[in-house]
């Protein structure tokens, strides 16, 4: 298997044989240690999402329809009301272990869907339904992200500088991934891209992860600091942005990883177009626009202390931690999903896309 391969291979999340448990790649442990972790209880699932073990807003939602169902089966001998009552409840469970991904609710919602469409059925014909809705979910992600990887890529050309923030690569996703899936199509068409990543404080997604990948794959790839955008792109280096999404309102305001907003508004200023790519799962037509998005806030330790040899601001000083931001639509070129490149006006065009 050539290096392309094995990175557009990656099975970030998956059942075990026996469909009793599901495994992750720990992605807290990357890049320095490849870790597998296998779990088959509702705190140890609700954890992983919790400590992002498992990240990426397609990656969140694929692994909770795994868990549902893997969760599901220790209570598969109950009475259809009660066996329904405890789906409800580990949904609602898991579902508030991060709110900004829609893709969590949405594959959360999918699952139950399940259970009460099948009221009439006996709860282990509902189990096996259950499994194959979420391998399903899955396999809708690996076809959106190679069809978004190929939208993508026609936006871009031999020799183009893509600046990318976060990760949004085959570990936030199955298989090609987002915002990176277009350059891991073009380098396996033998086409070549110089990728700009930016690290993300503080989390170092795109250290850690984006950069991991990209280079892996044999791609171009060049790790900078968050603030260091604006001079990569003053250089003359960056023809496009691609970022991926954690939620898209009907409006095309969208909330990805802190840090985002700044790279739309320096492309602006630079006038780089700038993208992103996401599957119909990111897509929340039931939100209006940008301030209708929770943003998570996290813990400020990793802010001050995770990542450095000892603390790097005092005990006492306040930190502000939000996990995500919201880019207005004004500042973005497009939307690339499955079903094609959206253009502004951007209410009108996700509306006959994905209006229900
Ligand atoms: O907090 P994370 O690492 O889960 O945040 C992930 C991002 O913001 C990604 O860019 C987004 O989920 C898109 S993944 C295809």
């Amino acid at each position: 298997m050539d290096e392309i391969t094995k990175v557009t291979h990656i099975d970030n999340v998956k059942l075990t044989g026996d469909k009793k448990a599901v495994t992750i790649i720990d992605q807290t442990q990357l890049p320095n240690r490849m870790v597998y972790l296998t779990m088959d209880t509702e705190e140890d699932c609700y954890d992983a999402i919790l400590k992002l073990k498992v990240r990426g807003a397609p990656a969140i939602g694929i692994f909770a329809g795994y868990a549902m169902y893997v969760l599901c089966q220790k209570y598969a001998h109950k009475p259809y009301g009660e066996f329904a009552a405890e789906f409800h409840r580990q949904k609602e469970y898991l579902n508030s272990s991060r709110p900004t991904a829609v893709n969590l609710s949405w594959a959360l919602k999918r699952m139950e869907q399940v259970v009460t469409d099948n009221a009439g059925k006996s709860v282990s014909e509902i189990v096996e339904l259950l499994g194959a809705e979420c391998a399903k979910i899955h396999q809708e992600d690996i076809e959106m992200c190679r069809k978004i990887s190929e939208y993508g890529l026609s936006l871009i050309k031999e020799g183009d500088g893509i600046l990318t923030h976060c990760n949004a690569g085959p570990l936030a996703t199955s298989r090609y991934g987002t915002a990176i899936g277009p350059m891991l199509l073009g380098k396996e068409r033998g086409m070549n891209f110089r990728v700009f990543a930016d690290e993300t404080r503080p989390l170092l997604q795109g250290a850690r992860l984006t950069s991991f990948e990209l280079q892996k794959a044999g791609i171009d790839v060049t790790l900078i600091c968050d603030n260091m955008a604006s001079i990569v792109m003053r250089n003359g280096w960056v023809q496009a942005c691609f970022v991926g999404c954690d939620r898209i309102a009907a409006n095309g305001d969208f909330a990805n990883k802190i840090g985002t907003s700044g790279v739309a508004i320096l492309a602006k200023h630079y006038g780089i177009p700038f993208y992103t790519l996401g599957p119909s799962s990111t897509i929340d037509m039931n939100c209006p626009d940008g301030a209708h998005i929770e943003i998570e806030l996290r813990d400020p330790e990793e802010i001050k202390e995770k990542f450095y040899a000892e603390p790097m601001a005092l005990k006492e000083v306040k930190c502000y931690n939000p996990a995500f931001d919201v880019t207005d639509h004004e500042l973005l070129s497009g939307i690339v999903t499955e079903k094609g490149i959206v253009r502004p006006p951007f209410d009108v065009n996700l509306k006959k896309l994905f209006g229900n």
